[in-house]
């Protein structure tokens, strides 16, 4: 009887030593045989739950520098903070990071706890956050796992059941391969190899450490995984922006209340987001201004986790009486410094459309 060929456990060494060699540079992380700053690594690590590495990098550096201690961003105006997050997304995040700056600084003498269950008690810090901290500031045993490492482990091992009812099978298989020593380097190897090798596309399989011992490789199968359950269509909302442009070249902008989605954030004023599409009479009736609006072409596309947004943007130039009666609460911003006004990605994209389509 032909025996099939049982395939050897993968080694994390192999993997730690793969690391050595072709760890990515990140400006987070410490040289190879130093201890990382806790603040460092939290931070990167708040920031990379966002975006990829090459898009944090930038706010990254820009938070470093004009924060360099924990103490210094709790002692930052929370507004600073958010406009310094714009861009990012998800700004609840940017509330917690300020708030947990905080409690660290004032409630924890400016050092972060260093074990998985102290960090989870902060705001802000989840159960990937926690172990991600512990492993990589602190070299604690943890076991990490984000989208690279639940997709590198569906792969060694072959796991075809679909994600999101996999995540626990990845992350008991992830804990069985998880080291005592160096559990922080094992947990970035395992993001980067799944970042620059083990790639959702195309993987490199001829580089990759484990290739011997991957299970999804052996069956044929390694890129088609981890599969993934069919997702519901995110609904559409439809919203109007209101581009007021006084004579002077400000543009009017607002900070939206304090709760809810992009809460605290600075906006161009516009109508509710509604399942249904707005006519040109029902917005200049929601306008901030009765007046003669014009529509311009086109529409602009957002997506953020629940539903996806259709914007049009509607446009006046005010005049000095108009401007008077807007409320106010409105920001007046020169539009040569609107990219400097902390605008979120959806409200960027609404101020390109409507620069474009004016000059
Ligand atoms: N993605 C998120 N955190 C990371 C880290 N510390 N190293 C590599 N990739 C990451």
């Amino acid at each position: 009887m032909k025996k099939s060929r049982k395939l050897a456990s993968p080694d994390p060494q192999a993997l730690l030593a793969w690391y050595d060699r072709h760890r990515r540079r990140l400006p987070w992380r410490a040289l190879p045989g130093r201890t990382s700053d806790p603040y460092a690594v939290w931070l990167s690590e708040i920031m990379l739950q966002q975006t990829t590495v090459t898009a944090v990098k930038p706010y990254y550096e820009n938070f470093l520098t004009r924060w360099p201690t924990v103490e210094d961003l709790a002692k930052a105006p929370v507004a600073d903070v958010m406009t310094a997050w714009a861009g990012l997304g998800y700004y609840a995040r940017a509330r917690n990071l300020h708030k947990c700056a905080g409690v660290v600084a004032s409630g924890h003498a400016g050092m972060f706890p260093d074990t998985e269950e102290h960090l989870r008690k902060l705001p802000g810090i989840g159960p990937y956050t926690a172990a991600a901290v512990a492993a990589i500031a602190f070299d604690k045993k943890a076991v990490v796992v984000d989208g690279n490492v639940e997709r590198v482990m569906a792969r060694l091992f072959a796991i075809t059941a679909p994600l999101p009812g996999s995540k626990e099978t990845l992350r008991a298989l992830a804990a069985t391969l998880t080291p005592e020593q160096r559990a922080g380097d094992y947990a970035q190897g395992v993001m980067d190899l799944g970042a620059t090798v083990c790639t959702p596309k195309s993987p490199a399989c001829v580089i990759c450490p484990w290739a011997d011992v991957c299970e999804g490789r052996k069956l044929g199968i390694a890129e088609t995984l981890p599969r993934k359950a069919k997702k519901v269509e995110t609904p559409l909302r439809h919203g109007v922006a209101f581009w007021m442009v006084r004579a002077d070249g400000c543009v009017a902008l607002r900070r939206r209340p304090p709760k809810g989605l992009l809460g605290g954030m600075t906006e161009v004023p516009g109508t509710d987001w509604r399942a249904e599409k707005w006519t040109d009479v029902e917005a200049a009736e929601a306008a901030p201004l009765r007046a003669k609006w014009r529509a311009l072409p086109g529409v602009i596309n957002h997506t953020f986790t629940h539903f996806r947004l259709e914007v049009a943007v509607h446009t006046i130039d005010l005049t000095a009486a108009q401007a008077r009666k807007l409320e106010p609460e409105i920001i007046w911003t020169p539009l040569a410094r609107i990219g400097r006004a902390g605008l979120p990605s959806v409200m960027a994209k609404v101020a390109r459309h409507a620069l474009a389509a004016i000059t």
